[in-house]
């Protein structure tokens, strides 16, 4: 059961460009260090429509959802391709507006099973177009995959065709939500707008702070999330790089202070993967447009790597044991 690496070089939901040119970076990183990744990996391509960045925008609640919705179509099928040929998806994105679609990929596969969704990220990314302060869609992937049922009292008006391609990526794959708030958790946030924190705070979504990570270690709190995930039958990983501190992540489009350490998403990263019931990881945001001499790529690359020896050692385990269980 092999992995295979899709590339989404799209950009459109991030409000700073440069995020499509993520992917390359990752590559030019694994030439620099002499490894030969990209080598070993089946690679398919997602097609990405960032040629409409040069045209205007007729979106300001949720910038080129029209487009967005496209690329997400794309994305969807990949990862329910992939999974479909009994092959591990390790997507590698641009903007984090890709994971709605991930997610739908996931849950047209699995229909009838229960997905739990570890979100590793500075951001909530759980405004809609109702509540955005930036219109960035890459801050909704969470809002889109969850169903607006839960928004904030407070919501701006928005226009009707904007809402029409909202529903569109809320019912991407299968209609209807994909995600429930419970399974559900965050690790890492830490900027977020009040109307996210209204909605996190009314759903209970499970937070890992940065602190309590540092505190108990990888380990630890890989055992808490995978105990407050027991009723999940399938588990998805979302590795957005500005989780990092700001220190490590230069080059992505919303850096932020108090962030982790290298070492601890690296270590999270592994302890996290090393459970039989994830079925998919996704790395994204690096924007090496806003970096210097390639660090940012360089450093994910490097946990991009200790990720996808675990998702191996882990297929490889299984393998074992079906054969075992075969005779
Ligand atoms: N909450 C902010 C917004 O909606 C920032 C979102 C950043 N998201 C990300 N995937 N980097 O614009
Ligand atoms: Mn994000
Ligand atoms: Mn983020
Ligand atoms: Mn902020």
């Amino acid at each position: 059961k092999p992995i295979t690496l899709l590339e989404v070089r799209s950009e459109l939901g991030a409000g700073t460009r440069g995020a499509s040119m993520g992917v390359d970076a990752l590559r030019v990183a694994c030439l620099n260090q002499g490894s030969d990744y990209f080598r070993h990996y089946g690679l398919d391509t997602v097609p990405d429509l960032n040629h409409v960045l040069f045209e205007p925008n007729h979106f300001p609640f949720a910038k080129h959802i029209d487009s967005i919705y496209t690329v997400q179509k794309g994305i969807a099928r990949a990862v329910e391709m992939t999974l479909r040929r009994g092959e591990f998806p390790l997507v590698l994105s641009g903007d984090h507006s890709s994971a709605n679609a991930t997610i739908a990929g996931i849950k047209a596969v699995y229909p009838q099973k229960t997905l739990g969704v570890i979100w590793i990220d500075a951001h909530a990314d759980i405004h809609s177009p109702f509540t955005t302060p930036s219109g960035n869609v890459h801050g909704m992937p969470l809002a889109a995959a969850l169903g607006d049922d839960n928004l904030p009292c407070q919501r701006q008006q928005i226009d009707a065709e904007t809402e029409f391609f909202w529903r569109r990526l809320q019912n991407l794959g299968e209609p209807g939500p994909k995600l429930r708030p419970e399974h559900l958790v965050y690790v890492a946030v830490r900027d977020t707008e009040a109307e996210e924190d209204a909605i996190i705070e009314r759903l209970g979504i499970k937070h890992i702070p940065v602190a309590e990570v540092q505190a108990k270690g990888s380990r630890i709190i890989a055992r808490e999330i995978y105990e407050h995930l027991r009723f999940c039958d399938l588990v998805y990983i979302s590795f957005d790089v500005d989780s990092l501190d700001a220190s490590f992540s230069r080059g992505t489009g919303t850096p932020v202070e108090d962030g982790l350490y290298l070492s601890e998403g690296e270590n999270l990263c592994q302890d996290l993967l090393d459970n039989e019931r994830v079925v998919c990881f996704e790395m994204g945001e690096i924007n090496p447009t806003l970096d210097r001499e390639n660090t940012m790529a360089d450093n994910a690359f490097g946990i991009l790597v200790k990720a996808t020896a675990a998702i191996e050692k882990r297929l490889r385990l299984n393998e074992v044991v079906g054969r075992g269980e075969a005779q």
